[in-house]
């Protein structure tokens, strides 16, 4: 049965106790603790809807709400029973971060909704409403204990009032998150991955700002990734990744699913500086966070890329002790924290993908002495950082997950990259049965590394993962994912990264969180004639992307002699922190250009990191973040003359000068260019 509540009555509930508890109109609204975000649950034509609106204005239209089981029909919504509202302001700090500390200021809302069927008899779905954007999620609390249950659809979608474009590629295809994206209307999007970004493209009214939104999820634990399928005509549906026999989710007892999230902003910048993803996860479940370090490393990697080295066994095997140590003295010598060795453990021999079962995570190659080189690299300061390659054969490697953890921990290995090279649908289970690289069992998995490294203090870097929704704020120990194309791809070609990836992915990737892209490669033409199998950018971009591209483990990806012929621009990595007090980005167009502004944790210095598409362009950014009546200086590491990502990807133009926050900076972008800076304090 639904009440109608007077307005006054809800007044006065609203007055005397919170959070209030109301029985519910058929129709309950909230807004943003600045009222700027509003949005409005109802129940119509035996439907559950939501609609959400900005300073007064639409951005996304009725939409339905709820999850329908295996078993029984799609429930008629027959109405809202009750509405219960809170609020919070509080603060919080990361222990590592692109910012310390972050303010969590937001208004819920919950309505309680009633179904026609049994699973969906009542349900709730709560709000979480901030000034730049929101959060919602269901409960399904009254499902007994022990019951098991299976989603069969998610009724979840989102319709964007008016024209928008949208940077996307093809979800569930076999590269998983490894694709380049492509702009386009909207309404032509045929399945997304998230997070989904659209910028809208019917003409503002006068003075009014630009919109941007990006649709993603938050805290997807125990729970199937969502993807947005369009219709043609602008409505995004969710679309969880499946089990083989079609099931979404598969849970038992009552359950909560992810946050399905909404970032809106008048700028790019604006979703890019959100907080929102964080604020929808839950404080960390590692009490200790003292063990897990951000921080720059190098390694036995891009050699194999370019096939100088081998993974494998033989004359050719890259992870041996000898190079191990000379890339620990280089690592020392430079300032590093760690250096990841890959291919030094059995397994790589053959065709290790089709192979991955074979793969130990304990047993070394004869000629590398993991005792010996942890050893070595103790006496020098520098860490071994772990890599287990799954090729996404997870049954043998949960099977060694605690042994191997064990083992590194021993030894003083505190980070692990692993790895699952596989085409994703093509995982194999404990069963034999087929899995999505980012289905239900993954993200199980996913959780699984998490929780037993973080037992053995051991902190993850993820590729081919299952892509980010903020749970480094619940597990710390989850540092850096990759998730998209990395520079791995400006190795390989086929095609390489065009000039556009690194400032698309700033407004789309990274608004899931920290991306492990391995920058710094000086040598981006690596002996190649052809522009589309080698890197299509300049030196300035290289050290750019260490500002931009946001991760507290930075790799200087390059080979360590081509650092040494380039001790001049080799600098700025080394200077460049991975820690930060304050993040901000202070210009951009998704696709176009962006400035990103950083302030050393801890430290007085910022750092800056702008980068340009393959257009020359000139921006001149004012310096008003710097602290007032401070000087610093700017150590300014600009496009040389000539350069451009095509035929002069080298020249570097280095200059200094002293400023204060009330100067402003000329950035003078070539082609594929950028300019990266250091302002270091002088008072
Ligand atoms: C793909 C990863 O992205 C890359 O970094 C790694 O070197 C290879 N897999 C081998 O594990
Ligand atoms: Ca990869």
């Amino acid at each position: 049965m639904m009440l109608r509540t007077p307005a006054l009555f809800g007044a006065l509930l609203g007055a005397l106790a919170a959070p209030a508890v109301a029985a519910a109109a058929d129709r309950e609204c909230a807004q943003s603790p600045g009222k700027v975000i509003e949005v409005c649950v109802f129940t119509r034509d035996g439907g559950a809807f939501y609609e959400v609106s900005r300073g007064g204005k639409p951005v996304l239209a009725p939409a339905p709400l709820g999850l329908t089981f295996a078993g029984e029909p799609a429930a008629r919504i027959t109405g809202l029973t009750a509405a219960r509202r809170d609020a919070s302001d509080t603060t919080w700090e990361q222990p590592w971060g692109e910012q310390r500390t972050i303010r969590d200021n937001h208004a819920e809302l919950t309505v309680s909704l009633a179904g026609d069927t049994a699973l969906n008899k009542t349900f709730d779905v709560t709000f979480r409403l901030f000034d730049d954007g929101l959060g919602f999620r269901y409960a399904y609390g009254a499902i007994p204990a022990g019951t098991s249950v299976a989603v069969t659809d998610e009724r979840t979608a989102f319709k964007p009032v008016g024209a928008y474009d949208a940077w996307w590629y093809e979800g569930l295809g076999q590269e998983r998150d490894e694709y380049l994206y492509k702009q386009t209307d909207a309404r032509r999007i045929t399945l997304a991955e998230t997070p989904l970004t659209l910028k809208r493209t019917d003409a503002p009214k006068q003075g009014e700002g630009g919109l941007y939104l990006s649709f993603h999820e938050a805290a997807l634990v125990d729970f199937p990734s969502m993807l947005l399928a369009g219709d043609g005509a602008g409505t995004l549906k969710a679309r969880l990744m499946p089990w083989q026999d079609g099931t979404l989710a598969k849970k038992t007892g009552p359950f909560t699913t992810p946050w399905r999230t909404v970032l809106i902003g008048e700028t790019a910048g604006a979703l890019a500086d959100s907080r929102i993803e964080l604020n929808l996860n839950e404080p960390s479940k590692i009490a200790d966070t003292s063990w897990i370090k951000p921080g720059k490393y190098v390694g036995i990697w891009w050699e194999m890329h370019l096939e100088k080295s081998t993974w494998g066994s033989g004359p050719k095997h890259g992870a041996t002790t000898a190079n191990t140590k000379r890339y620990m003295d280089f690592a020392a010598k430079y300032g590093f924290d760690g250096v990841l060795v890959e291919g030094w453990n059995e397994g790589w021999d053959g065709d290790w993908i089709a192979n991955g079962d074979k793969f130990s995570f304990t047993k070394a190659y004869p000629d590398f002495d993991l005792k010996g080189v942890t050893d070595y690299g103790k006496a020098k300061g520098v860490k071994l950082i772990g890599h287990n390659e799954t090729a996404g054969a997870v049954p043998n490697y949960e099977a060694q997950l605690e042994d191997a953890m064990t083992l590194y921990e021993s030894v003083g290995i505190s980070q692990v990259k692993t790895g699952y090279v596989r085409h994703s649908g093509t995982i194999l289970d404990q069963q034999g049965e087929k899995q999505w690289f980012a289905g239900q069992y993954m993200v199980r998995h996913n959780l699984r590394v998490a929780e037993v490294a973080a037992r053995h203090h051991v902190s993850i870097d993820a590729h081919e993962p299952v892509k980010d929704t903020g749970l480094r704020r619940t597990w710390p120990n989850m540092l850096a994912r990759e998730g998209a194309r990395g520079q791995e791809f400006n190795a390989w070609g086929d095609p390489t990264n065009p000039p556009e990836h690194t400032v698309i992915l700033p407004f789309t990737r990274m608004l899931a969180g920290p991306m492990d892209f391995t920058p710094g490669i000086f040598d981006v033409v690596h002996g190649k004639a052809d522009l589309t199998r080698r890197g299509q950018s300049t030196l300035a971009v290289q050290l750019a992307l260490y500002v931009v591209l946001y991760s507290p483990i930075q790799m200087a990806a390059d080979l360590p002699e081509n650092y040494e012929a380039r001790p001049d621009a080799f600098q700025f990595i080394r200077d460049v922190p991975t820690d930060w007090e304050v993040s901000k980005t202070l210009q951009g167009e998704i696709g176009d250009y962006i400035v990103v502004a950083r302030q050393s944790r801890g430290g007085k210095d910022w750092f800056l990191g702008a980068l340009t598409d393959e257009t020359a362009r000139k921006l001149t950014q004012k310096l008003d973040f710097l602290a007032p009546g401070k000087r610093y200086e700017a150590q300014i590491y600009a496009d040389g003359p000539g350069a451009n990502y095509v035929t002069n990807t080298t020249a570097l133009a280095i200059s200094k000068k002293v400023v204060t926050s009330k100067d402003s900076l000329d950035l003078d972008m070539a082609p594929g260019g950028g300019t990266a800076v250091r302002f270091r304090a002088l008072d």
